[in-house]
């Protein structure tokens, strides 16, 4: 009985398997429920009790000895059947690409054309309070934009609000830096206005700050210049016509000639010029507000719309398809990645 454990032993040691047909078989001849295995152990009542011991214990190995043996190549010939369902000469899936947000876009190049003037780039919270949105940039309290009408206010204090204007970030770079001053900051402002084609509740805009000594109106204009020649052509002429902001004096608004130089146009309603940023020189109060001393130190500011700039060169004419996720519009601007 012993002799025939032990030639169990050696065969199944020797037995060859390469396919699952032949896995199968060896199952059935030694592991099945008639398989040899069970045969033995059906035997084992008739053994004398002296040897029961010593028969047990190798009825146990063999039993244990076939089952390792199948499991390991049972589970080899799984793997080699998965690995062959895979046809590696099969071209590949197509990757789709995405494409970026025209607002991306704009806000990207407005901000690389800067940077090669040596602006680094900045942002700051949305929500904020009325000191960096308004009282630090010299609003005097009763002006229009502090209005519940202009402003979201959040909570039951005027205090707390979602920032209408990127020039809130100004106030926060000066408070914690001193000159010389060279950043650009783009980002999400938010007012409360009747969402229609012209405007929105919610827009982008990039703001710039320059602060140093002996800064002056003229180093104003050719940054300007050079930004608008950057981004809209190098025939693009500018024109600064005199205005209010209460953080900037003087002040001023930047128009950009049209192409079609006045000859007749819808964007530019005939007069040959578009309408693109406000700037001017940074009041001194707003200076001392932040800690930096007027005296001696002098800068300009600017602040432009992203969506009005993408309106410029995209010639979008309503500011909504900006935001309504629509990928028949998004996917236009793949080719610009
Ligand atoms: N904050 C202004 C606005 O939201 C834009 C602006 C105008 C920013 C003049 C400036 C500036 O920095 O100097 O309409």
């Amino acid at each position: 009985m012993i002799e025939q454990v032990d030639s169990y032993l050696n065969e199944i040691d020797q037995y060859s398997i390469t396919s699952a047909a032949e896995l199968e078989e060896f199952r059935l001849k030694f592991l099945s429920k008639k398989g040899l295995i069970n045969v033995l152990f059906e035997e084992f009542k008739n053994v004398a009790p002296e040897k029961k011991k010593d028969f047990g214990k190798k009825i146990n190995d063999l039993k244990v000895n076939a089952n390792t043996k199948y499991q390991n190549i049972k589970e080899t010939i799984e793997s080699n059947t998965q690995s062959e369902k895979i046809d590696l000469t099969l071209s590949g899936e197509p990757v789709k690409l995405g494409s970026r947000h025209p607002i991306s876009l704009v806000k990207n190049e407005i901000v690389s054309i800067f940077e090669r003037l040596g602006f680094t780039s900045s942002d700051g919270p949305e929500i904020e309070d009325d000191w960096h949105v308004f009282s630090a940039l010299n609003f005097p309290l009763e002006h229009p934009a502090r209005d519940m009408q202009d402003t979201f206010f959040i909570g039951k204090t005027p205090d707390i609000l979602l920032r209408t204007h990127t020039s809130s970030v100004q106030v926060r770079i000066m408070e914690k830096t001193q000159p010389p001053i060279r950043v650009l900051m783009p980002g999400r402002v938010f007012r409360n206005e009747a969402i229609s084609a012209r405007s929105h509740c919610m827009f982008h805009q990039v703001e710039g700050l320059f602060i140093d000594k002996k800064v002056s109106f003229a180093d104003l204009k050719q940054t300007l210049l050079f930004f608008a020649k950057e981004m809209f052509g190098t025939e693009t002429k500018i024109r600064l016509r005199p205005s209010f902001f209460p953080f900037t004096e003087p002040s001023a608004e930047m128009d950009i000639s049209c192409n079609c130089n006045g000859k007749g146009c819808n964007l530019c309603k005939n007069t040959g010029w578009l309408e693109i940023l406000g700037c001017g020189m940074v009041d001194p109060n707003v200076l001392d507000n932040c800690g930096i001393d007027s005296k001696e130190f002098t800068g300009f500011a600017f602040g432009m719309g992203i969506e009005r700039i993408a309106l410029l060169k995209y010639q979008v004419k309503d500011i909504r398809i900006y935001f309504e996720n629509d990928v028949r519009f998004l996917n236009q601007f793949k080719s610009l990645i």
